[in-house]
Protein backbone atom coordinates (compact mmCIF):
# COMPACT_ATOMS: atom_id res chain seq x y z
CA UNK A 1 0.00 0.00 0.00
CA UNK A 2 0.96 3.13 -1.03
CA UNK A 3 2.21 5.55 2.46
CA UNK A 4 -0.70 8.06 2.63
CA UNK A 5 2.03 10.37 4.40
CA UNK A 6 5.18 10.22 2.46
CA UNK A 7 8.22 11.57 4.61
CA UNK A 8 10.32 14.11 1.93
CA UNK A 9 13.75 13.80 2.42
CA UNK A 10 15.47 17.00 1.47
CA UNK A 11 18.71 16.27 -1.07
CA UNK A 12 21.56 19.10 -1.56
CA UNK A 13 23.94 18.38 -4.13
CA UNK A 14 27.77 19.14 -3.08
CA UNK A 15 31.06 19.68 -4.54
CA UNK A 16 33.71 17.45 -2.25
CA UNK A 17 37.41 16.63 -2.51
CA UNK A 18 38.06 13.53 -0.87
CA UNK A 19 41.71 12.59 -0.56
CA UNK A 20 42.53 14.77 -4.26
CA UNK A 21 39.26 13.04 -5.68
CA UNK A 22 36.93 15.58 -6.24
CA UNK A 23 33.38 14.46 -7.31
CA UNK A 24 29.66 16.03 -7.20
CA UNK A 25 27.18 13.91 -4.79
CA UNK A 26 24.13 13.81 -3.42
CA UNK A 27 23.48 13.39 0.09
CA UNK A 28 20.65 13.89 2.60
CA UNK A 29 20.55 17.14 4.34
CA UNK A 30 20.99 14.51 7.55
CA UNK A 31 23.99 12.71 6.39
CA UNK A 32 26.90 13.11 8.15
CA UNK A 33 30.44 13.20 6.82
CA UNK A 34 31.38 10.04 8.35
CA UNK A 35 28.64 8.15 6.54
CA UNK A 36 29.07 9.98 3.25
CA UNK A 37 32.95 8.96 3.33
CA UNK A 38 32.29 5.45 4.08
CA UNK A 39 29.10 4.90 2.22
CA UNK A 40 29.26 6.96 -1.35
CA UNK A 41 33.48 7.43 -1.50
CA UNK A 42 34.04 3.74 -0.18
CA UNK A 43 36.78 5.24 2.33
CA UNK A 44 36.07 2.92 5.01
CA UNK A 45 39.45 3.43 7.14
CA UNK A 46 37.39 6.21 9.49
CA UNK A 47 35.47 4.19 12.02
CA UNK A 48 32.22 5.00 13.95
CA UNK A 49 32.16 3.98 17.68
CA UNK A 50 30.48 6.37 19.62
CA UNK A 51 28.78 8.78 17.29
CA UNK A 52 28.47 11.00 19.58
CA UNK A 53 31.69 12.91 19.14
CA UNK A 54 33.56 10.90 22.07
CA UNK A 55 36.19 8.33 20.95
CA UNK A 56 38.04 9.99 17.72
CA UNK A 57 37.79 7.08 15.73
CA UNK A 58 36.28 9.02 12.86
CA UNK A 59 38.49 11.64 12.93
CA UNK A 60 39.20 13.33 9.36
CA UNK A 61 40.85 16.31 8.43
CA UNK A 62 38.66 19.24 6.60
CA UNK A 63 40.62 21.79 5.31
CA UNK A 64 43.80 20.75 7.06
CA UNK A 65 42.28 20.94 10.32
CA UNK A 66 41.06 17.57 12.23
CA UNK A 67 37.27 17.22 13.33
CA UNK A 68 35.08 14.34 13.79
CA UNK A 69 33.68 13.33 11.21
CA UNK A 70 30.44 12.09 13.21
CA UNK A 71 29.43 15.07 13.99
CA UNK A 72 29.63 17.17 10.83
CA UNK A 73 27.33 17.08 7.99
CA UNK A 74 28.16 16.40 5.06
CA UNK A 75 26.48 19.67 3.40
CA UNK A 76 29.09 21.47 5.56
CA UNK A 77 31.78 20.37 3.47
CA UNK A 78 30.38 21.40 0.02
CA UNK A 79 33.58 23.11 -1.45
CA UNK A 80 36.73 21.45 1.35
CA UNK A 81 38.80 19.14 0.61
CA UNK A 82 38.26 15.97 3.24
CA UNK A 83 41.36 14.15 3.86
CA UNK A 84 41.19 10.64 5.84
CA UNK A 85 43.40 8.10 6.43
CA UNK A 86 43.72 6.44 2.99
CA UNK A 87 45.21 9.44 1.67
CA UNK A 88 47.89 9.62 4.34
CA UNK A 89 50.13 7.67 1.24
CA UNK A 90 49.61 6.51 -1.87
CA UNK A 91 48.10 3.30 -2.23
CA UNK A 92 50.17 0.25 -1.21
CA UNK A 93 52.53 2.60 0.80
CA UNK A 94 52.52 3.83 4.29
CA UNK A 95 53.52 7.27 5.45
CA UNK A 96 56.53 7.95 7.74
CA UNK A 97 53.79 8.39 10.62
CA UNK A 98 51.89 5.25 9.56
CA UNK A 99 55.59 3.50 9.28
CA UNK A 100 56.19 4.91 12.60
CA UNK A 101 53.14 3.41 14.12
CA UNK A 102 54.05 0.30 13.36
CA UNK A 103 57.61 0.16 13.75
CA UNK A 104 57.31 1.03 17.72
CA UNK A 105 54.06 -1.84 17.93
CA UNK A 106 51.22 0.91 18.49
CA UNK A 107 48.87 -0.60 16.67
CA UNK A 108 46.88 -3.55 18.70
CA UNK A 109 43.35 -4.50 17.53
CA UNK A 110 43.66 -1.45 14.90
CA UNK A 111 40.45 0.29 15.15
CA UNK A 112 41.26 3.25 16.71
CA UNK A 113 44.17 3.60 14.52
CA UNK A 114 42.91 5.59 11.40
CA UNK A 115 41.67 7.76 13.81
CA UNK A 116 44.95 8.07 15.82
CA UNK A 117 46.77 8.81 12.75
CA UNK A 118 44.27 11.68 11.69
CA UNK A 119 45.08 13.67 14.93
CA UNK A 120 48.53 12.96 14.96
CA UNK A 121 49.32 14.04 11.25
CA UNK A 122 46.83 17.89 12.10
CA UNK A 123 49.52 17.93 15.38
CA UNK A 124 52.52 17.28 13.30
CA UNK A 125 51.18 19.55 10.58
CA UNK A 126 50.66 22.72 12.74
CA UNK A 127 53.60 21.68 15.10
CA UNK A 128 56.45 19.60 13.92
CA UNK A 129 58.16 19.34 17.22
CA UNK A 130 55.69 18.56 19.89
CA UNK A 131 56.95 17.61 23.11
CA UNK A 132 55.26 14.84 24.56
CA UNK A 133 52.81 16.98 26.52
CA UNK A 134 51.34 18.23 23.11
CA UNK A 135 51.48 14.88 22.13
CA UNK A 136 49.41 13.37 24.42
CA UNK A 137 46.71 16.84 24.38
CA UNK A 138 46.45 16.52 20.53
CA UNK A 139 45.34 12.62 20.89
CA UNK A 140 43.72 13.25 24.22
CA UNK A 141 40.33 12.79 22.16
CA UNK A 142 40.86 9.66 20.97
CA UNK A 143 40.32 6.29 22.65
CA UNK A 144 41.81 3.71 22.58
CA UNK A 145 40.28 0.41 23.85
CA UNK A 146 43.36 -1.50 23.95
CA UNK A 147 45.29 1.13 25.81
CA UNK A 148 47.90 1.37 23.84
CA UNK A 149 48.96 5.20 24.16
CA UNK A 150 52.64 5.22 24.94
CA UNK A 151 54.11 3.56 22.12
CA UNK A 152 51.63 5.85 20.05
CA UNK A 153 52.97 8.70 22.11
CA UNK A 154 56.64 7.01 21.27
CA UNK A 155 55.79 6.93 17.47
CA UNK A 156 54.68 10.54 16.93
CA UNK A 157 57.74 12.03 18.93
CA UNK A 158 59.77 9.78 17.17
CA UNK A 159 58.08 11.22 14.01
CA UNK A 160 59.19 14.77 15.28
CA UNK A 161 62.59 13.98 16.39
CA UNK A 162 63.41 12.65 12.89
CA UNK A 163 61.82 15.95 11.35
CA UNK A 164 64.62 18.33 13.81
S1 LIG B 1 32.57 7.93 16.18
FE1 LIG B 1 32.97 10.04 15.99
S2 LIG B 1 33.88 10.62 17.86
FE2 LIG B 1 33.32 8.54 18.15
S1 LIG C 1 44.56 -0.46 19.07
FE1 LIG C 1 42.68 -1.37 19.72
S2 LIG C 1 41.39 0.30 20.20
FE2 LIG C 1 43.33 1.17 19.85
Amino acid sequence: MTDPHPIEVDTHRIEVTVNGERRTVVVAAYTVLLDMLRDTFDRTGSKECCAVGECGACTVMVDGLTVNSCLVLAVEVDGAEVTTVEGLAEPGSLSTLQQAFLDHGAVQCGFCIPGMLMSAQGLLEENPSPDVGEVREALSGNLCRCAGYNRMFEAVLSVAEDAR
